[in-house]
C-alpha cells in the first residue's frame, strides 16, 4: 500500500472549500499512483467541518478510513499550529478527528495556539497518532523541545517540501531525529496542488484500514520511504500552480474552472472580459427636486440588482444629476 503522509484537501487555508476541487485532487492523487493519504488538513483552514463532511458522504467507511469511490482510501488527519512555532500531525478516525478540530475552536488564531504539552494531553483522550510535521521547517522549533515532551510523539515526518528542497539536509536530520527519540520516520508530501503526489510516499507490505494497524506496521519498520527524481521539480511547479490559482481567486475569477476545463475554452465572456464588467457606472438625468431624484435612485439601482449588480457609491453632482458606481455580486 503506497501512503501518503501529509496532504490537503483544499488549496489554501483562507479559500472556500470546493468539491469539484477537493474530487479532482483524490483523482490525481489516484493517478500518481497512490493508494492512500492521510489527509492532514490545517486545523484552522475555512470549513473543515465541511471538507470532512463531505468525505463522510462520499466515502465508505472501512475501520478507520473512508473508501473513495475511485479506490482512494483516506486516513483522515489533521495539522495543528503550536505556540512554540511548528506543526503537529494527528491521525485518527473522522469522529475523532473531527471532535478534536471542534475542541480546539478557542485555539485557532495565531497568538492563541496550545504549547506542544497541552495539545498532546488533548490528543492523548483518543486514539490518534501524532506526528511532528516537517521539523525542520523555517520557523519551527520541535526539536528544540524537551526530550520527555518529544517521548510523546508517534512519528516524524520526512517532508515531501523539504526533501525537494535540500535532500540530503531533510533526510540527514529527520532521521538522526528519529533514532534520538526512537521514533519511526514515514513520508508525506504535504500536497495542496496535484502535482506534488508522488513526490514522496511511503509503502507498506499490507493494505491497511485502522489506525492500530498502521501503527503497528510503523513500528515494526515494515515501510520503505520512495522519493521520486522529479521531486524537487514537482514541488516547484506545484508552488507556482498554487500561487496563480489563488492569484485567480483573488482577481474574482474561478480557479477551478481552470483546472477543470481540459484546456478547452468555456462558452460566454472570457476572464478578461468578466473583470471588465466587474464594475459599472450609471449617471441619473437632471432631477433637481430631492424626491425626483431619490425615485430615479431606487429605480436605476433595482434595474441594476436585475443585471446582477449591487449599488456601491452615489456622487451628486453640482448640475443635480448624479453618478452611480456598481459591483457584480457574484465577483464582490
Ligand atoms: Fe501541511
Amino acid at each position: 500500500m503506497k501512503l501518503d503522509f501529509h496532504t490537503h484537501g483544499k488549496l489554501a487555508k483562507k479559500l472556500p472549500f470546493s468539491r469539484q476541487y477537493t474530487d479532482w485532487l483524490f483523482g490525481e492523487a489516484k493517478n500518481a499512483g497512490l493508494h492512500a493519504i492521510c489527509l492532514t488538513e490545517h486545523f484552522n483552514t475555512l470549513q473543515f467541518d465541511e471538507l470532512y463532511g463531505y468525505l463522510l458522504e462520499r466515502g465508505s467507511r472501512e475501520g478507520d478510513t473512508l473508501l473513495l469511490e475511485n479506490g482512494l482510501r483516506v486516513f483522515p488527519g489533521m495539522e495543528t499550529d503550536i505556540a512554540e512555532g511548528g506543526h503537529i500531525l494527528s491521525l485518527g478516525a473522522p469522529e475523532a478527528i473531527l471532535e478534536l478540530n471542534q475542541r480546539l475552536a478557542p485555539y485557532k488564531m495565531p497568538g492563541h495556539f496550545l504549547p506542544f504539552s497541552r495539545l498532546m494531553d488533548l490528543f492523548s483522550e483518543y486514539e490518534v497518532l501524532v506526528g511532528a510535521a516537517h521539523p525542520y521547517r523555517e520557523g519551527g522549533h520541535i526539536p528544540e523541545l524537551p526530550e520527555r515532551e518529544l517521548a510523546r510523539l508517534h512519528f516524524l515526518d520526512l517532508n515531501g517540501k523539504d526533501v525537494a528542497e535540500d535532500r540530503e539536509r531533510a533526510e540527514r536530520l529527520t532521521f538522526a531525529l528519529g533514532e534520538r527519540l526512537e521514533k519511526p520516520v514515514v513520508s508525506g508530501s504535504d500536497t495542496h496542488q496535484a502535482v506534488q503526489y508522488g513526490c514522496v510516499y511511503t509503502e507498506f507490505e499490507q493494505d491497511l484500514r485502522t489506525i492500530a494497524g498502521l501503527y503497528r506496521e510503523m513500528q515494526a519498520g515494515r515501510y520503505r520511504i520512495t522519493v521520486s527524481d522529479q521531486a524537487a521539480f514537482q514541488v516547484k511547479t506545484a508552488g507556482i500552480l498554487k500561487r496563480a490559482l489563488k492569484e485567480i481567486h483573488a482577481l474574482g475569477g474561478d480557479y477551478v474552472q481552470v483546472l477543470l476545463s481540459d484546456g478547452k475554452e468555456k462558452d460566454g465572456p472570457s476572464f478578461s472580459e468578466r473583470i471588465a464588467v466587474h464594475y459599472q457606472t450609471t449617471v441619473i438625468d437632471y432631477s433637481p427636486q430631492a424626491d425626483r431624484m431619490a425615485q430615479k435612485l431606487a429605480q436605476a439601482a433595482n434595474e441594476m440588482a436585475w443585471k446582477g449588480y449591487e449599488l456601491i457609491s452615489v456622487t451628486a453632482t453640482p448640475s443635480a444629476k448624479a453618478i452611480l458606481v456598481f459591483r457584480r455580486k457574484s465577483l464582490g
